[in-house]
């Protein structure tokens, strides 16, 4: 099935120059980019983003670190886009995420992990109407 799904390079991946690299990824794989814009996350927008997360003890320094460069955020269109994107970028954790995933080749930290991919069909959905509403 054909699927959306929110992508947002985070920070670390801006500073690392790993820009290009992660697109190419999801670019090889099949997958389209279907809109891209560089964003200065702020409080509202990464409380948005991360619901879920609100109140747990890394939730201040993740903001911090989301809030500390621009991000890129992008939406991905593809067969089986959500799980695909999923497997590419890995586990959450770099020191789980097995080689040959974006987070198991470049990443060391669980904050610092590259790429944040929405995680299931519904998620996907509210995330993408944060950042693209029009394509909802
Ligand atoms: O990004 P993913 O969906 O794989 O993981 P998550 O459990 O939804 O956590 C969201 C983000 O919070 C992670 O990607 C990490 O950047 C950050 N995080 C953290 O800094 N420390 C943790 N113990 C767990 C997550
Ligand atoms: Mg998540």
């Amino acid at each position: 099935m054909i699927e959306k799904t929110l992508v947002m390079l985070k920070p670390d991946t801006i500073k690392r120059k790993l820009m290009g690299e992660i697109i190419s990824r999801l670019e090889k794989k099949g997958l389209d980019i279907i809109a891209m814009r560089m964003i200065q996350m702020d409080e509202g927008l990464v409380s948005s983003l991360y619901e879920e997360h609100l109140g747990r003890d890394y939730f201040q320094p993740l903001k911090e670190f989301i809030m500390s460069l621009p991000v890129v955020v992008c939406a991905v269109q593809g067969e089986n886009a959500i799980l695909s994107v999923r497997k590419l970028i890995g586990a959450t954790n770099p020191q789980d995420a097995a080689p040959g995933t974006i987070r198991g080749d470049y990443g060391a930290i669980t904050r610092c992990n590259l790429v944040h991919a929405s995680d299931k069909p519904e998620t996907a959905v509210r995330e993408l109407g944060i950042f693209f509403p029009e394509l909802i």
